[in-house]
């Protein structure tokens, strides 16, 4: 008998078409891996859709018939970035069902999707972040700045909202573009360094490890544009000393480990000249082939296909299944 997954794509937030692609790609991969895959898409307005199929009627009505197939399955895939996905939504309606589900838990999901709360929790451990304030949209004309800085949501993904500042006249409009995807606020000081990410995997024995670090080259800020448009260039394994890569590799180790995740992440950093600095984790990254994870594991010998299927036999019950160490 061979494994029924569930993968769901989609989502209610500024990331769905990239979900999309996320879903599609390991929905296919895992079918040529011989699973069961059944396929789920969540519409913008929250509307849980097979095959062009309406499950119910909006997202409450849907979301009922969800629970159902979600029920049937042996796992949950949910292949959904950002908002109501990657921050522990999903993970807990799986909790809430006993499916077993791919990937962290609600409680790192969420806090993964803070970049405030990973902040906080990356000092209580040791690993330096850019030094930042976190504003609500009802101080945006209130702030003020001499330096250049970098403006983004707390919450959301693909760079949507996230804004360079290099002149105190665009400061009030980028915090009106970062208040288009969350009410809370980032302004940070401008990292200056090379842009490296780290995948960090926990298998089903409980193994924790990370492939090879992957460099970003990126003129500026690594936007949206040049995040889909196929412009961004990758060097992976990354060129880095010894020590660099020992100690952005134990950094993402420790974000992982203190967070609690499971499944993949991604741990983004600048090398700079004193060392890693955290950007950001990211607990459900793109997952496409030619998205960042799937190429730092093609660097360790693990090809896609083998990456998602590994997943698939990772998946727990959130909270209900005592993490193996
Ligand atoms: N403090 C910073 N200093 C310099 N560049 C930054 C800073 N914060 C973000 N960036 C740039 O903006 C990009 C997107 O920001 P990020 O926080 O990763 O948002 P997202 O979650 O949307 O990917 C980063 O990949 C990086 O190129
Ligand atoms: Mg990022």
């Amino acid at each position: 008998m061979s494994t029924n997954v569930l993968v769901i794509g989609g989502g209610q937030n500024a990331e769905h078409e990239v979900s999309l692609a996320s879903a599609a790609a390991v929905g296919s991969a895992l079918r040529s891996g011989g699973f069961a895959v059944t396929a789920v898409t969540i519409a913008r307005d929250g509307t849980w859709i097979q095959e062009g199929v309406a499950l119910g009627a909006g997202a409450a009505g849907s979301l009922a018939a969800a629970v159902a197939l979600i029920d049937r399955v042996d796992v949950v895939f949910p292949a959904v970035h950002g908002a109501l996905g990657e921050d522990g939504a999903l993970a807990a309606l799986c909790a809430l069902a006993h499916t077993p589900v791919v990937g962290s838990g609600s409680g790192a999901g969420a806090i993964g999707m803070d970049k405030w709360v990973t902040k906080l929790v990356a000092d209580a451990v040791g690993i330096r972040t850019a030094p930042g304030i976190a504003i609500s949209v009802d101080e945006i004309d209130d702030l003020e700045f001499d330096e250049d800085v970098v403006v983004k949501p707390v919450s959301a993904g693909s760079s949507y909202g996230v804004t360079l500042v290099r002149d105190a006249a665009q400061l009030r409009s980028a915090l009106r573009t970062a208040a288009e995807y969350d009410r809370r606020i980032l302004v940070e000081r401008v990292m200056r360094g090379r842009e490296i990410d780290v995948a960090v995997m926990r298998d089903a024995d409980g193994t924790v490890w990370a492939p090879p670090p992957l460099e970003i080259h990126a003129e500026g800020l690594f936007d949206t544009a040049a995040k889909y448009d196929g412009s961004a260039r990758f060097t992976v394994p990354a060129e880095l000393s010894d020590v660099d890569r020992r100690a952005l590799t134990e950094a993402a180790l420790t974000m992982f480990d203190a967070l609690g995740c499971a499944g993949v992440a991604r741990m983004d950093f600048f090398l700079t000249e004193d060392g890693p600095v955290l950007n950001e984790v990211n607990t459900m990254p793109g997952m496409t082939a030619a998205s960042q994870v799937p190429r730092m594991f093609q660097a360790a010998g693990v090809a896609y296909p083998e990456l998602v299927a590994r997943l698939v036999h990772s998946a727990v019950v959130p909270a209900l299944t005592p993490v193996v160490r």
